[in-house]
């Protein structure tokens, strides 16, 4: 909305009205403009990264436990996995696997259980087509989620920890991809001791969101070497 015309009737100055209005048209202009960048802002993304050189295993708050997943037939998505969706994005992963379409063998998630419910994921996976920027040895961590109710208590900061301790390995980064509006995301990863490397965007051939991939901005691939 920016550089429209403010709303401005002539009659509004013989009411009275006109700095009320104008003041009005303002507001409306500021909301405009902010609900202008934030969605510039939600298509842009922050490509951070780690060596996980500096990670230690931080304990889980109590009655909390975690356990690894690993792609296997015989349990192609985590115990306690409640939808549908949730279902076919981890299978997504044991087909990435067995293909095998993956730079890697090194594919997995950390997952945290509340009373024996799944309360917290976070995946890893090594380079496949949507994350082209990376080495054949990173590892890209995403995926992540957090149940409502259990938000804030240091779960994602756990598992991101653990994945780091769990799978560091000398020339290996590992990379995370966010949102720039996603600040309790960009908290967990910059707590965690990530870097930011990159800034860039999402890029769908033929608007299929299957064949997506995260592309950095051009002018900071210097950052990737
Ligand atoms: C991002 C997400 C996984 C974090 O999970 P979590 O278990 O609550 O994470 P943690 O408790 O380890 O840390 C959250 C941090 O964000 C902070 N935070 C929460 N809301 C925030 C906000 N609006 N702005 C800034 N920081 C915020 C918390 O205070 C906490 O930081 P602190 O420990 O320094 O106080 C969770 O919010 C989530 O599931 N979001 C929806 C899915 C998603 O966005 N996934 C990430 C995709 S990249």
């Amino acid at each position: 909305m920016k550089g429209q015309p403010s709303v401005h009737h002539p009659e509004s100055r013989l009411l009275g009205l006109d700095e009320d209005s104008r003041s009005v048209a303002a507001a409306l202009e500021r909301c405009a403009e902010t609900a202008d960048d934030n969605l510039t802002l939600a298509r842009h993304y922050l490509f951070y990264r780690s060596t996980g050189a500096e990670a230690y295993e931080k304990p889980l708050p109590p009655l909390y436990v975690a356990s690894a997943w690993w792609p296997s037939l015989r349990q192609p998505w985590p115990r306690g996995a409640f939808d549908l969706g949730l279902k076919v994005r981890f299978l997504f992963r044991c087909v990435l696997h067995y293909l095998p379409l993956l730079a890697n063998r090194e594919c997995g998630a950390i997952c945290v259980y509340f009373a024996e419910h799944l309360v917290h994921y976070s995946a890893f996976a090594p380079r496949y087509w949507r994350f082209p920027f990376m080495a054949d040895n990173d590892l890209q961590i995403g995926n992540t989620w957090t149940d409502p109710s259990h938000r804030g208590r240091g779960l994602a900061g756990f598992a991101l920890e653990k994945i780091l301790v769990l799978k560091r390995k000398p020339g290996r980064y590992f990379w995370y991809v966010v949102e720039a509006i996603n600040r309790p995301s960009i908290r967990v990863v910059e707590r965690a001791g990530f870097e930011l490397a990159a800034e860039g965007s999402w890029h769908k051939p033929f608007g299929i969101k299957l064949f997506g991939s995260y592309v950095p901005g051009s002018g900071i691939g210097a950052h990737l070497s």
